[in-house]
């Protein structure tokens, strides 16, 4: 879909979308086309309970008196109040309202500051996207009518601040794109080789294969892929846009489980397709990648991923093995489906031993005790520092992609100690996102560290304000900020 800027004039074709503050009478070119209908918009208003609450629409079809397919009302709420974050689910509502309705371009009316009306560009392109290249046979009336929505604006600055946020839609398209694709699709070997497109945009590659593995002693990461026809992974991506490319950078590590079976310790069947999306923690830092790189961020940054399948077989790691990691920790596994973090912790032992960085954010599906404490609206936020978590809590706020802070103790980390080796890979039935994060935090040799728990809002059934039910790109947003708002020269 195309998203554009217009002047700020009575829309002669497409659909007209004005926006109304609650509980006031309709101002500017709202009262005008209400005029030129001869009250139909007051009339559709008044009998349809419409308040201009938050979010809610009203359609006029066809009204007499305007060139326009249609006119939608949409609320505002109170205008003095609205966040970022709610601008931006706002102009989700309006592409959401109109996708499918028959018009083909609409334009948006609202006079707003630059920013937030970039934010309502933002939510509408967001919403836009469909993952539908799988589908052969969906019949055109099924299809979405809506092409180009232009808002409109005399301020100049909104198109400049929408050139930023379209640039970091397409890290979070990118990412939505890797999380959909199904396991028989994105394997390890063949998300590595997908990565290799981010070479365009000047991100640099590198990409470690099982034998530089085993010479560099991953068998925590390698154990995981042992039932696995395909090769593991780790791929590091960095892009140096600091002025000093020598600055210390910042980094990043991703699970990347294209699917995850939980091994010998086998998952039930129900539900089990959703573990495609097992690699969600590695399709935010590819996409977080692509994001910084489109709109040359000035950090320096590694990002490192881990890509491994999680299979049984007779070839695949047993409960009661024990693997040592590259740390030199080792590791006993009594459940071969606590894998991410067997992944993580060479894959961040690695990245902090090679590239000395300033703090390293790992992410993760990593646990279904996570979307138990927290549902879908919070990722867990882990993390022994105070700065970083404030950081990311205030990204977050002001995106829209929620974090929670949650407790690390040592108490906690006790429950993960092992009588046959010098850890476990589970702690037990209680406080299992918890246990998951201290076992990784025995893997950052006390760089700053933030883990993030993203296993309930990486993916979604329902529709959101700004996806359709699937792949969210959850944390793509987070991060671009986290970065745009700390750590750019
Ligand atoms: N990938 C799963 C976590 C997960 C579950 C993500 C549901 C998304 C939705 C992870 O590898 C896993 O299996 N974790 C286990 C850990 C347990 C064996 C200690 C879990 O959460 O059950
Ligand atoms: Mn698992
Ligand atoms: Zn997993």
């Amino acid at each position: 879909m195309q998203v554009k800027f217009a002047s700020i004039e009575m829309p002669q074709s497409g659909a007209a979308v004005f926006f109304v503050e609650k509980d006031k009478p309709f101002s500017g070119l709202a009262a005008e086309a209400d005029k030129l209908t001869s009250g139909a918009l007051s009339k559709a208003r008044d009998v349809s309970r419409f308040t201009g609450a938050s979010g809610q629409t009203v359609e006029v079809v066809a009204p007499a008196g305007m060139k326009v397919d249609r006119v939608v009302l949409v609320g505002l709420g109170d205008v003095d109040s609205l966040s970022e974050a709610k601008w931006v689910e706002l102009g989700g509502t309006v592409y959401a309202s109109l996708a499918n309705s028959g018009s083909k371009e609409a334009t948006v009316l609202v006079e707003i500051n630059a920013a937030d009306t970039a934010s309502i560009a933002e939510g509408a392109l967001l919403r836009s996207y469909r993952f539908d290249k799988y589908r052969t046979k969906e019949p055109e009336s099924k299809k979405p009518t809506l092409q180009s929505i232009a808002v409109a604006t005399d301020d100049g600055a909104a198109a400049s601040a929408f050139d930023t946020r379209e640039k970091v839609a397409g890290g979070v398209f990118h990412t939505r794109d890797l999380i959909s694709e199904p396991a028989n699709e994105l394997n390890p070997e063949s998300y590595a080789d997908r990565i290799k497109e981010l070479e365009a945009l000047g991100v640099e590659l590198e990409v470690l294969g099982e034998e530089k593995m085993t010479e560099l002693g991953m068998h925590s990461l390698l154990g995981v892929g042992l039932g696995s026809a395909y090769e593991s992974q780790l791929v590091i991506m960095r892009w140096n846009g600091a002025d000093d490319k020598d600055a210390q950078p910042i980094s990043f590590v991703g699970k990347g489980v294209t699917f995850d079976t939980g091994g010998i310790s086998l998952k039930p069947g129900a539900n089990m397709e959703q573990m495609k999306w097992d690699m969600g923690g590695s399709g935010i830092v590819v996409g977080l990648m692509k994001a910084l790189a489109a709109r040359k961020a000035k950090v320096n940054v590694v990002a490192s991923v881990g890509l491994v399948e999680n299979m049984p077989s007779g070839t695949a790691q047993r409960p009661g093995d024990v693997v040592k990691s590259m740390s030199g920790q080792t590791i006993e596994i009594l459940n071969t489906d606590a894998e991410g973090r067997l992944v993580l912790a060479d894959a961040m032992w690695y990245t902090q031993d090679r590239f000395n960085p300033k703090f390293m954010i790992d992410l993760a599906t990593l646990t279904g005790a996570i979307i138990t404490s927290l549902g879908h609206e919070h990722a867990g936020l882990f993390s022994d520092s105070d700065e970083l978590a404030a950081q990311l809590a205030r990204a977050g706020a002001d995106t829209g992609d929620k974090v929670w802070r949650m407790p690390l103790h040592e108490n906690y980390d006790k429950l993960i100690d092992c009588a046959v080796a010098d850890m476990k890979n589970i702690g037990g039935p209680a406080a299992g996102s918890i246990t998951a994060a201290q076992f990784l935090k025995r893997f950052t040799n006390d760089v700053p560290w933030v883990h993030l728990d993203v296993a309930g809002t990486v993916w979604s059934e329902k529709d959101l304000p700004l996806s359709e039910k699937g792949g969210t790109g959850f944390g793509v947003r987070l991060l671009d900020r986290f970065v745009a708002d700390n750590y750019e020269d």
